[in-house]
């Protein structure tokens, strides 16, 4: 099993004492990031990756290998401390320069586990917008662990553990979930937005290329017949909306 550890804390403190808890109940081999150190810079708002395909940002470089490292992992721990009520700039940034995936959603066979640490706020709201970027994506489940360690002389293993092993199990059973209906919302949009007369042209190329432009979903994830009808049904009333 591979691992991806995406931490978007500048420190390395409650964060970071949280995934080495989670590590401690998963097997396999772990790549960890460090955001602070990748010194990205601030997404210059250019409209490359989405209008010209993500090569061409001015920071694909630094983007790349660790999109790459998501696309080869079978698991991505991805953790940040709250910052005024929201994520760190850190990872904000990042979640910035993968805008363009929301468009070409492609991690549909990965599971991801989020860890927010608070002093006392916000945990919650966090953790649920860092599931909802990685939704975004394409990720097919999310598990998260919001924390608050204000007032705490040391950290609280039992709930990390729970669901840390539930994660585990979960990879190991190679069986991915079925999406939730606004998933299936959100992959309807993308791909009548690529099948317009006028589409953003990677986005047609992505979907086309891929074929998920025939789909009601990714192939690799089942859909009951409520679903992929719902699919269908948002399809065809995005598209007369979007034309
Ligand atoms: C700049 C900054 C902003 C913060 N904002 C909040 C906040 O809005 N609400 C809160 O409860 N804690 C806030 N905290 C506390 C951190 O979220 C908390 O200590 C966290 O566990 C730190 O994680 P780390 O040890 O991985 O850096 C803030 C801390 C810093 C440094």
């Amino acid at each position: 099993m591979k691992y991806v550890i995406i931490n978007g804390s500048p420190r390395r403190k409650n964060t970071c004492a949280v995934i080495k808890q989670i590590k401690t109940n998963l097997e396999g081999e772990f790549e960890e990031i460090y955001l602070q150190k990748e010194k990205i810079p601030l997404c210059v708002g250019c409209y490359n990756c989405i209008v010209k395909g993500e090569k061409y940002c001015p920071h694909f470089s630094q983007i790349n290998p660790i999109v790459e490292k998501i696309n080869d992992c079978d698991g991505i721990i991805i953790g940040s401390p709250v910052y005024a009520m929201n994520v760190t700039a850190l990872l904000k940034n990042f979640f910035d320069h993968t805008a363009y995936l929301f468009h070409r959603p492609q991690f549909f066979t990965k599971k991801a586990i989020v860890v927010v640490t608070t002093a006392g706020a916000g945990h919650k709201k966090v953790a649920n917008y860092i599931d909802e970027t990685l939704r975004h994506w394409g990720v097919n489940k999310v598990y998260k662990i919001a924390m608050a360690c204000g007032g705490k002389e040391h950290l609280e293993t039992e709930p990390i553990d729970k669901v840390s092993k539930k994660f585990f199990k979960d990879l190991k059973s190679n069986k991915l979930h079925s999406p939730k209906f606004g998933d299936i919302l959100f992959f309807d949009v993308w791909k009548a937005m690529a099948n317009m007369d006028e589409p953003i042209k990677p986005d047609a190329e992505y979907w086309n290329e891929t074929g998920l432009i025939n789909e009601d979903f990714s192939p690799d994830v089942k859909l009951n017949f409520i679903k992929k009808g719902f699919s269908k049904l948002m399809f065809f009333i995005l598209s007369k909306f979007i034309k």
